[in-house]
């Protein structure tokens, strides 16, 4: 099923602000969603026509009681989401992956649902490379994710989501009760690259939930802006997860690549913080993870959070 209002599909980014306010104010991880660190720029006066990241997630847990994903992702707050994510489940063999592996997948979010590309798995130490290209038509945003070693095509997707991306974040999603992730992430040498100059848009920056980073710099006269390190540790310690409130998200069900069609999909409720840094942020934002072939039944909580500006 398919709950996607047009606040429940509020794209997420920016979610350093809200995260450390959940932990000052003593939230407990009580809820069933939660969040690892994250690292967010936006929103930028001009907008991204391109951002290139190279994710090394670590190992995922070797079990895993809900769905856990991380993904670098990218919107204006109340558009289209762009979110390759790599993703635990109870199982990954619908991608291939084994123990320990992640399956990735290109996916975007929006008033259609989910749309993924192929699925396919990646190992801890696996650099994974991630860009997001508008193309010359001013519409189009491709999806290109590859080894960054070897260039392995893992997967891609294309869509109209239009010139309208302002924000930029990564994000460490537990949803489900899920077994949090065992391992810090990486994402070296992100490059966000403005369409004009934005001279302010590394104030922008955001962390959350003990993620670090360093190198933030510009070239160009502020058009292209580089994170030479982003550091999100395992979830771990309790200052490394913030729970979540307020809207739903959820994840598509991926679907096998190299099985016929699923008798059955379900959303999966997640949460997910969209403080935008710098601008007021007073709710959370949702998207839907749907699950992949034989997950069963995680019904969506229906999102009612108020939407970011970033
Ligand atoms: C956000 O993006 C959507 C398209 O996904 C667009 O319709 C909307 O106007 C954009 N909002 C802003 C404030 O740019
Ligand atoms: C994109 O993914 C499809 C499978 O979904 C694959 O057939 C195609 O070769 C990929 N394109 C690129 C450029 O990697
Ligand atoms: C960082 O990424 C940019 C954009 O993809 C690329 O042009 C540059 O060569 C990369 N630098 C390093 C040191 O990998």
């Amino acid at each position: 099923m398919q709950v996607l209002s047009t606040l429940a599909i509020l794209p997420t980014l920016a979610l350093g602000a809200v995260l450390p306010a959940a932990l000052q104010s003593g939230t407990k991880i009580i809820k069933r969603d939660s969040w690892g660190g994250s690292v967010s720029l936006g929103p930028t006066k001009s907008d991204i026509i391109n951002a290139v990241t190279t994710l090394i997630p670590g190992t995922a847990p070797s079990t895993q009681n809900g769905e856990l994903f991380l993904w670098p992702g990218m919107s204006n707050s109340t558009g289209d989401l762009i979110q390759t994510t790599m993703e635990s489940w109870a199982s990954n063999a619908w991608c291939g992956a084994t123990t320990g592996q992640w399956c990735v997948r290109a996916s975007i979010f929006g008033s259609f649902g989910q749309l993924d590309g192929t699925g396919s798995p990646v190992s801890g130490d696996d650099q994974v490379r991630i860009e997001y290209n508008l193309l010359s038509d001013d519409n189009t945003w491709v999806q290109t994710v590859t080894n960054a070693v070897t260039g392995a095509a893992l997967s891609n997707y294309s869509y109209p989501a239009g010139p309208y991306m302002t924000g930029y974040g990564t994000g460490t999603e537990c949803d489900d009760d899920c077994t949090g992730t065992v391992a810090a992430q990486f994402y070296l040498n992100t490059t966000i690259t403005l369409r004009e100059a934005d001279t302010t848009f590394g104030d922008t920056i955001a962390t959350g939930a003990g993620a670090t980073y360093t190198g933030l710099s510009s070239s160009e006269g502020g058009k292209v802006w580089t994170i030479a390190t982003i550091s999100v540790p395992a979830m771990g310690s309790e200052t490394a997860v913030a729970s979540s409130t307020s809207t739903a998200t959820a994840h598509a069900t991926p679907v096998a690549t190299t099985v016929a069609v699923a008798e059955e999909s379900s959303t999966v409720a997640t949460s997910i913080p969209a403080a935008a840094s710098g601008a007021a942020s007073s709710g959370q934002q949702s998207q839907q993870h749907q699950g992949h072939q034989g997950q069963k039944g995680h019904q969506g909580q229906s999102g009612s959070g108020e939407q970011e500006c970033f």
